[in-house]
């Protein structure tokens, strides 16, 4: 069987997000379809660092032994984010003293990661999602003003002139939110702020978003002359509010799920030489975050692979074209 990455390798690369026990409990599918990899957690401020200037690198170290080994790009996530952030760095600070500390601990990461890692997700998630407001109400916003991600882009140039700098956010195919994304990207080219690209990531519904609006959001900003990536693909089989609970995944919605991952890869091919990578958040159905998300200990089948990693509806779907 021919490997995705190889089927796509005129396009765009092929990304999955792991953990260090992912990369031993999936590494055969890892070697044969993917070329790219992030680290689901692993490279996250609270993960690499639990006390103030105390850095272990240990699960983040053992996903980039992988992704060397293997020949694999490795996508830096995160820098800047309001989860998953440690609180005491925002404690008895003002704007200079946390950016002392960002600045270190960017030089940290980056330098460690350096030799694999070409792309980085400086900020993440700093648009808000409700229709009336703009920026995230964040700690990073409060400390370093509404300004800050010109200032923390600025910085990470500085500390890594010769990376792809990407902003990341969620429900990035949504008219409104798009809009303000596009607005932020679009200020901060004017304004010449170094900003690269912009990472979608992707966490679809079979109901949500529409692939029309997919496309949409890829045209919109890809007119804003900057990379994309896609970089947490992944399909679920709820609409967000449904509670509901299934025994199996039914053979109908893994038809529209085929259809639906069909679709977005035809957009996908349709714009690759603005596309740097397709990352999906996981492997196989077998180990996902959307199975306590947003509804606990419900199953949900989201990925290519199945959870015995047999290829699903979607992979062939994906692979014939
Ligand atoms: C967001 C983050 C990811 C991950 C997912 C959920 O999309 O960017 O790092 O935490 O949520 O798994």
């Amino acid at each position: 069987m021919t490997g995705l990455k190889e089927k796509y390798k005129d396009y765009f690369k092929i990304g999955a997000a792991v953990s260090p026990r992912t990369i031993v409990t999936h590494a055969e599918l890892l070697t044969k379809h993917f070329n790219s990899l992030t680290c689901d957690n692993a490279m996250k401020y609270s993960s690499v660092c639990k006390a103030p200037g105390s850095y272990d690198f240990a699960a983040a170290d053992q996903v980039y032994q992988f992704a060397r080994e293997n020949k694999m790009e490795l996508h830096g996530h995160c820098l800047v984010w309001h989860n998953q952030t440690p609180d005491f760095i925002f404690e008895n600070t003002d704007r200079e003293g946390l950016l002392e500390t960002l600045r270190a601990h960017i030089q940290l990461e980056s330098s460690r990661y350096n030799e694999l890692v070409d792309s980085w997700d400086v900020v993440n998630e700093g648009i808000e999602d409700k229709r009336q407001d703009f920026l995230r109400e964040t700690k990073w916003c409060q400390i370093l003003g509404e300004g800050y991600m010109d200032t923390v882009f600025r910085l990470a140039k500085e500390l890594m002139p010769t990376k792809k700098l990407f902003y990341n956010d969620y429900n990035e195919a949504n008219p409104v939110k798009r809009e303000k994304i596009y607005r932020l990207v679009k200020g901060m080219k004017e304004r010449g702020v170094p900003i690269d690209g912009i990472g979608m990531q992707s966490h679809h519904n079979l109901y949500d978003p529409g692939t029309d609006e997919i496309r949409k959001a890829v045209e919109l900003y890809a007119g804003l002359g900057v990379r994309l990536r896609v970089t947490e693909m992944d399909v679920s089989l709820f609409a967000f509010e449904d509670h509901s609970h299934l025994q199996e995944a039914p053979a109908k919605l893994l038809e529209q799920q085929a259809e639906y991952y069909e679709k977005c890869f035809e957009i996908y091919r349709e714009y690759h030489e603005v596309i740097d990578t397709v990352t999906l958040w996981g492997v196989a159905d077998d180990a996902t975050w959307l199975d306590s998300f947003p509804e606990p200990n419900r199953k949900n089948w989201p990925l290519l692979f199945d959870t015995e990693h047999q290829p699903k509806e979607a992979f062939h779907r994906i692979m014939n074209f």
